[in-house]
């Protein structure tokens, strides 16, 4: 059984471009005009994306599962056109050890709907453990947050950053926890120097988590073997939005004033990637000041909302949330609509207006700081390895 994609706009690296795609046996095998399929989606007037890849996801499982859990979480990164995401290892059963990172791969690969992959947990004791289990990349809290996973020798940072293999990214969390602006954004760019520093000796590579500010894209861009990551919510709330969301505004970085926000934006056209992180809470975790927002369904959206009002350009965005997230986290075979590539596409409606729902989200945690917010651009199919997934709005899984 083939599957084709006709007459969308398909994404093609720099360009969108009236094609056909055609799926056999999980792999793109053609891209092309007036091709013949067995089965047929129709994608005239959409855009035609390779499955969106997301860098940095909390889907909980094990340890938070009451929060989230692989199956909720992969369905919210259907419904929101990721067919990739890349698991956070900060849960309250950290992923830490190559045990507990053979038991999330054994976890996820029965429950989740999605591919999943997994960032490694560092910390200040298991050098020995990150060499056994060989992750892809390795995850470095440098401030606190959800979890409690934090370096807290000094001695750790440089250990781990020596050790891992320098072609495969170390993910820096590097926003500290102060509450107080000044104080936060002082230990954050701190934070970030000092890492980028010892990193830049070494000559590895690294990767920037949630960059909130211009600033720190700035510093980051100092060294060239740094990659960035920008979330929508930053792009899209400020600290104007506290005094609605009061206790549902608490995130890390925490949201910022206005003057910053613009900062982000201007910066945002040195950013590599965007990333949801989403981090689902329940309600009466938030109401307890859990940190953390859920973003896979309404990241792809916001971000075409921001393209709707000539804030940025599609082609930039769609790099950015495939191509360049595959090539950042060396990922074979996914990113691009090409043959030879896995057969994950995304297909959506640039122009459907919708308003978000909280009720309706398919993520556990069930609230947004976006609800009610009116969107345009919607995630219309999903296919992932030839297979429909999502369609005409709808989860078949
Ligand atoms: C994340 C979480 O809840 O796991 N929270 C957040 O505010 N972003 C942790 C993190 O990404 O730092
Ligand atoms: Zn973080
Ligand atoms: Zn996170």
């Amino acid at each position: 059984m083939s599957l084709l994609i006709r007459g969308g706009k398909a994404f093609l690296g720099d360009r969108f471009e009236q094609k056909d795609i055609l799926i056999e046996d999980g792999r793109i095998v053609s891209v092309g005009n007036s091709l013949k399929g067995d089965e047929t989606v129709k994608a005239a007037g959409m855009l035609v994306l390779p499955g969106l890849i997301d860098p940095h996801v909390h889907l909980r499982e094990p340890g938070d599962t009451y929060k989230e859990d692989f199956a909720t979480g992969s369905r919210a990164a259907i419904v929101g056109g990721f067919t990739t995401v890349i698991d956070m290892p900060n849960n309250a059963i950290p992923t830490t050890t190559k045990a507990r990172l053979d038991e999330k791969i054994a976890l996820a690969k029965k429950k989740a709907v999605c591919d999943v992959l997994f960032h490694f947990g560092g910390t200040d004791d298991n050098f020995s453990e990150v060499k056994k289990a060989d992750p892809a990349s390795l995850k470095l809290y440098l401030g606190q947050t959800t979890g409690g996973l934090v370096l807290r020798q000094p001695f750790s940072l440089e250990k781990h950053l020596i050790n891992f293999p320098k072609d495969r990214p170390v993910v820096l969390h590097a926003c500290d926890h102060a509450e107080n602006e000044d104080e936060n954004l002082k230990n954050t760019y701190s934070n970030l120097e000092n890492a980028l520093g010892l990193a830049a000796k070494l000559g590895r590579k690294v990767h920037l988590a949630h960059a909130s500010t211009g600033k720190e894209i700035q510093i980051a861009r100092r060294y060239a073997r740094c990659t960035i990551e920008v979330a929508p919510h930053h792009l899209f709330l400020t600290t104007f939005d506290i005094e609605r969301l009061g206790p549902y505004a608490k995130v890390y970085p925490p949201l910022r004033s206005e003057q910053k926000q613009i900062g982000l934006w201007a910066a945002l056209d040195t950013v590599d990637c965007i990333a949801t992180d989403h981090a689902p809470h329940t309600v009466e975790d938030k109401e307890r000041g859990a940190a953390g927002f859920p973003g896979l369904e309404t990241s792809l959206s916001l971000m075409l909302t921001g393209c709707r009002r000539g804030l940025i350009d599609k082609i930039w965005v769609a790099q950015r949330m495939t191509e360049r997230v595959a090539d950042i986290f060396n990922i074979p075979g996914k990113g691009k609509l090409q043959a030879g590539f896995i057969g994950d596409v995304t297909i959506v409606d640039p122009r459907k207006k919708w308003k978000v729902d909280a009720t309706e989200l398919e993520t556990k945690c069930k609230w947004t700081p976006f609800d009610g917010m009116e969107l345009t651009g919607k995630v219309h199919t999903v296919v992932k390895g030839g297979e429909i997934l999502f369609e005409k709005y709808q989860l078949l899984v």
